[in-house]
């Protein structure tokens, strides 16, 4: 399960760059006269990636502000998204799926082995401070379940070994190769296909 975890080190103020408020006026003018809290996916996006990857308290009554709605309403869309982060993560933000499909194909191993090596606990910096980790819900890809995903890279089909080996490459402040490690490519099976086998392309 994702936990929201609010850092206790806030910053005290926040505010857009220049170039970022530009991008703010670009994206309220994408909707019509009075309907720019349609807007806030898009300015929270730009303050997580303004902010090393998380959002302060302050951005959140920041961009309320801007986008002329109450602040609880920010508040619960960023709540709400597993892509938003509301306390500092790693330069390797590791983000396992622990649903259903995952779960059953071992993704218990996968947090274990990120409870042994980055940090005890979910949402906290490894020693070396490169790293960290959260569960989240299902990524899309169930199908090469268990899987992960580290910054915009999806990591897939892993086990202990495949991902205890990713975990300490990044502890070395390497980033590993990406994809599924028994090669599939996209959604393909397996092995061969059992379904659909009358169709061709399929
Ligand atoms: S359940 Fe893990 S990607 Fe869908």
């Amino acid at each position: 399960m994702s936990i929201k975890k609010i850092s206790k080190t806030q910053p005290e103020l926040f505010e857009f760059t220049e170039n970022n408020f530009q991008k703010v006026q670009d994206e309220i003018k994408k909707y019509p006269e009075g309907k720019k809290a349609s807007a806030v996916l898009a300015l929270l996006y730009l303050a997580q990636n303004q902010n090393d990857n998380w959002i302060p308290l302050k951005a959140i009554d920041y961009v309320a502000k801007l986008l002329e709605i109450p602040y609880i309403k920010v508040y619960e869309v960023v709540t709400f998204y597993s892509m938003f982060n509301l306390s500092p993560v790693g330069k390797y933000f590791v983000q396992v799926c622990t649903t259903t499909p995952c779960m059953i194909r071992g993704s218990k191993k996968i947090t274990e082995i990120c409870k042994k090596y980055i940090s005890q606990n979910q949402n906290e910096l490894s020693d070396n401070k490169l790293c960290s980790w959260t569960e989240v819900e299902c990524l899309g890809a169930c199908v090469s379940a268990p899987m992960m995903q580290i910054n915009q890279d999806y990591f897939e089909d892993l086990n202990e070994e495949k991902t205890k080996e990713i975990v300490q490459k990044i502890l070395k402040n390497e980033f590993p190769e990406t994809g599924s490690f028994k090669n599939r490519k996209s959604n393909a099976p397996e092995k061969e296909k059992t379904t659909l086998l009358d169709l061709k392309n399929a």
